[in-house]
């Protein structure tokens, strides 16, 4: 049989991808088509102003343009012509006018984009909307560059829109997403309070979403079988430890997948994700390991050892302790006592080099696992090698 790789669809794994189901946001969905469900009652009636927020990779882009798909389909059942426009502002420098034009070419294609101010296009684009009986959501990605470019004044007129438009049917409601709040206090009170009042806030995922999120993942971008749970498990952490952020989890299965294909390996192994990991994040430093004591480089040798020479994802502290002992004798040192191993492992663990958690439960109680999640078991087996053969020599 002729072997193809790990990836069965590549493309899932694309920054632009949008799942077809986003995972464990069931509350912040529902709670974003409560603050537009006036869209399928009364559009026209009212506009809304909505702030999503959340740390980097925990969703907010995603979220929102599920939702406008979602929300077009209901609005569009009802008859009524809706548009959902998903604009990053960072793309256009937070130019407002740049901004605008970009909405406006959605119903006029050719819409020259120079020649005409913010206001100006604005003005157009109110038109265009009554003209053609339209309603939009308008989302502004990555708000705070428009902050920062244009300041508050601007976005103030922007979210009076409303106001100024007393009377007429209310045509524009927007979505604002922002990583951060802070932005928002270079702004005037009024606009402030007026932003304030509809929040959806992403909290940053935990382990276990992400383990849902990259598993789901997993399966439409990986030929079976490629990618064992304990991977899943041990990228998830990593993500996890980097703010919950999920697009760095699936950064790194995918880079993985790629030292996986680059070696024909029929797996992705966790040698794999280590390296992939040491190739976005810089590894151990080399200074680290230097102010390691004799026996605490001993330990860290065993860990890397055993993970160079086994595929497991995670190690019982058995293992490492047999591992060690088995270095001690090569070394010909008395091999140190199981508590002040343990102190060695919070250690290493504090100092980021490895992780633990709490395994299942054994006739022996429950047993500490540990995994090495950022740097290659080869790169610091040999970091140690030279370490432990300086001192020796
Ligand atoms: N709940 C989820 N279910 C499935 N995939 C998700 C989920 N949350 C995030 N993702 C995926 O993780 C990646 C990052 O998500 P997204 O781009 O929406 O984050 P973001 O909050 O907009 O980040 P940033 O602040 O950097 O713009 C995307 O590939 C997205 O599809
Ligand atoms: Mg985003």
């Amino acid at each position: 049989m002729s072997y193809n790789g790990v990836f069965k669809d590549e493309s899932r794994l694309d920054i632009n991808y949008l799942p077809t189901c986003i995972l464990h946001r069931d509350c912040e969905s529902r709670l974003l088509l409560e603050f537009f469900s006036f869209l399928t009652r009364c559009p026209g009636r009212m506009a809304q102003r909505v702030i999503v927020t959340g740390d980097v990779g925990t969703g907010k882009t995603a979220l929102c343009q599920t939702f406008g798909k979602y929300i077009s389909i209901e609005i569009g059942k009802k008859g009524t012509k809706f548009r959902y426009i998903h604009v990053n502002c960072r793309e256009y420098r937070g130019n407002l006018a740049q901004i605008l034009h970009q909405v406006v070419t959605v119903f006029q294609q050719n819409f020259p984009a120079r020649g005409f101010s913010a206001e100006e296009i604005l003005k157009t684009l109110l038109q265009i909307l009554e003209e053609e009986q339209v309603f939009i959501i308008l989302t502004l990605d990555e708000f705070d560059s428009l902050i920062e470019k244009e300041g508050s004044d601007t976005v103030y007129k922007l979210t009076r829109l409303q106001e100024m438009q007393q009377g007429k049917t209310q045509r524009i409601s927007f979505i604002f997403i922002q990583r951060s709040l802070e932005s928002l206090k270079n702004l005037d009170d009024s606009t402030q309070s007026t932003l304030q009042r509809n929040i959806v806030n992403l909290e940053r995922y935990g382990c276990e979403s992400l383990v849902d999120i990259l598993t789901d993942r997993v399966k439409s971008a990986f030929e079976l079988a490629t990618v064992s749970e304990d991977v899943v498990g041990l990228i998830a952490e990593l993500a996890c430890t980097e703010t919950g952020n999920a697009r760095f989890g699936i950064e790194l299965l995918w880079r993985s997948g790629k030292y996986a294909d680059a070696r024909d390996a029929q797996q992705v192994e966790p040698e794999f994700v280590r390296q992939a990991v040491s190739a976005i994040i810089p590894s151990v430093k080399r200074s680290e390991l230097d102010d390691l004591g004799l026996h605490e480089k001993m330990l860290l040798l065993a860990i890397a050892r055993f993970f160079k020479e086994n595929k497991e994802a995670y190690a019982t502290l058995a293992e490492t302790e047999e591992a060690y002992s088995v270095i001690c004798e090569e070394y010909d040192e008395e091999p140190y006592s199981h508590t002040q191993l343990w102190k060695y492992i919070q250690y290493f663990k504090q100092a980021g080099i490895i992780n633990t958690k709490v395994g299942s439960t054994t006739l022996r109680g429950r047993s500490t696992m540990i995994s090495l999640p950022s740097v290659p078991a080869k790169e610091l087996e040999q970091q140690l090698y030279k370490l432990l053969t300086g001192v020796f020599r």
